[in-house]
């Protein structure tokens, strides 16, 4: 049920870095959708981000109230991961569709109960996969479906940023570091890319000593892919940043630098060589929050499922999980044959311009 206005009306969940930083004005962005509430344990970020965008506060404990009130059409879950199920499931099962940062959950068997509550839900669940609805990116799956690169053989990637210790990312294990944060990124793009599910998975994470974040800081991963596809990448939370992928095929090599990342200045560019030739494929910088929600709005309004839903994020988990169990065990893990019942449609791309960001109302942001 959308407003007046043909809006679709959101509560943030979760007033930190991104829902400040991100999501909050790229919601201005889109014309199909709105905020109407802000969920938060602050009462200062109550206040301030209530002024600030003319919506009304909500405690953690009001949450369940939130759902029925009538007020809202939508959530957007921006909390640690290890607090996403806590909201994304009431939600569903209240009938309110449910935009989900990444990754999806702190456990498979979270996020399987998430993917379970939206089938058994007339409500729909999206996870809050950015790239899936930006320009370059899209062009990238385009062109490697026209076989400008030929076969995909392998893909590479590196992501890293410095998080700061204190931090929640850093004190909260596995499921809170490295690899579920911008793990999830090359998982989800290599997927997509070579539009196939891994079948063996190895990774080794090590702690940089002076450091002392509380976690693995540096992980590399190898997934290995039916018709000998493989892929590596290597995340960080203790170096400077840097965002790259490489995916290598038999007739050309596609690279994009920056890969993964958002906001000013930043736009997936990439390079396709081949035939002796490199040639620059420019994309625009584009608000890839408000494209998102103007995308999921979308699909909520037109009653169609979003393209990144819980099959999608669950296949990303089950990688995920198996990089846990090879860390803690140092052997391969196996994985079974697995399909992807769709795969990205390139009419997702949305081109919003980007928001200004105000100023953030009692909040960090995570990285030095
Ligand atoms: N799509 C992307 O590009 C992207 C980028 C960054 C992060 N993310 C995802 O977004 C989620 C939030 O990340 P973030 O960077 O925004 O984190 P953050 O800055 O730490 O914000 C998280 C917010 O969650 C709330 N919260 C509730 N319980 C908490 C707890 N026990 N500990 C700490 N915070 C708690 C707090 O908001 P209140 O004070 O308002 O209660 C906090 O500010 C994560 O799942 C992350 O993976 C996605």
């Amino acid at each position: 049920m959308p407003n007046s206005n043909g809006q679709i009306r959101y509560a943030v969940v979760g007033g930190g870095w991104i829902s400040q930083g991100a999501f909050m004005p790229g919601v201005g962005q889109t014309s199909n959708s709105v905020m109407t509430a802000i969920v938060t344990g602050d009462p200062e970020k109550a206040r301030g981000l209530g002024e600030l965008y003319g919506i009304k506060g909500y405690d953690y404990d009001e949450y369940d109230a939130l759902l029925t009130s009538g007020e809202i059409d939508a959530v957007y879950v921006a909390t640690p991961n290890f607090r996403h199920r806590e909201f994304a499931e009431p939600a569903l099962k209240a009938g309110i569709h449910v935009l989900l940062e990444k990754p999806m959950a702190a456990s498979l068997a979270d996020a399987e109960a998430i993917e379970a509550a939206a089938r058994a839900s007339g409500a729909k669940l999206m996870v809050a996969y950015r790239l899936h609805c930006e320009p370059g990116t899209l062009a990238i799956v385009e062109a490697i479906r026209a076989g400008e690169i030929g076969t995909p053989r392998f893909f590479t990637a590196t992501f890293s940023q410095m998080v700061k210790p204190g931090n929640h990312r850093a004190l909260n294990g596995y499921w809170a570091g490295p690899v579920p944060d911008m793990g999830t990124y090359p998982i989800n793009a290599v997927r997509n890319f070579f539009e196939a599910e891994p079948i063996r998975v190895m990774a080794l994470a090590s702690r940089v000593p002076e450091r002392d974040l509380g976690c693995d800081d540096t992980v590399s991963v190898i997934l290995t892919f039916p018709e000998g596809r493989s892929a590596s990448f290597t995340v960080s939370y203790s170096a400077e940043s840097i965002d790259r992928l490489h995916v290598v095929g038999s007739e050309g090599i596609i690279e994009a630098y920056p890969a993964f990342g958002f906001g000013e200045g930043t736009s997936i560019d990439f390079r396709l060589i081949g035939d002796g030739e490199t040639q620059e494929r420019k994309a625009p910088v584009v608000d890839h929050f408000g494209g998102e929600t103007d995308y999921f709005s979308d699909c909520i309004l037109n009653d169609r499922q979003p393209e990144p839903d819980g099959e999608e994020g669950v296949l990303d988990m089950i990688v995920l999980d198996a990089i846990d169990r090879s860390i803690a065990t140092g052997a391969p893990q196996d994985l079974a044959p697995r399909s992807r019942t769709r795969r990205i449609d390139t009419d997702q791309a949305r081109a919003l311009p980007l928001a200004d960001v105000p100023e953030f109302v009692n909040t960090d942001v995570p990285m030095d």
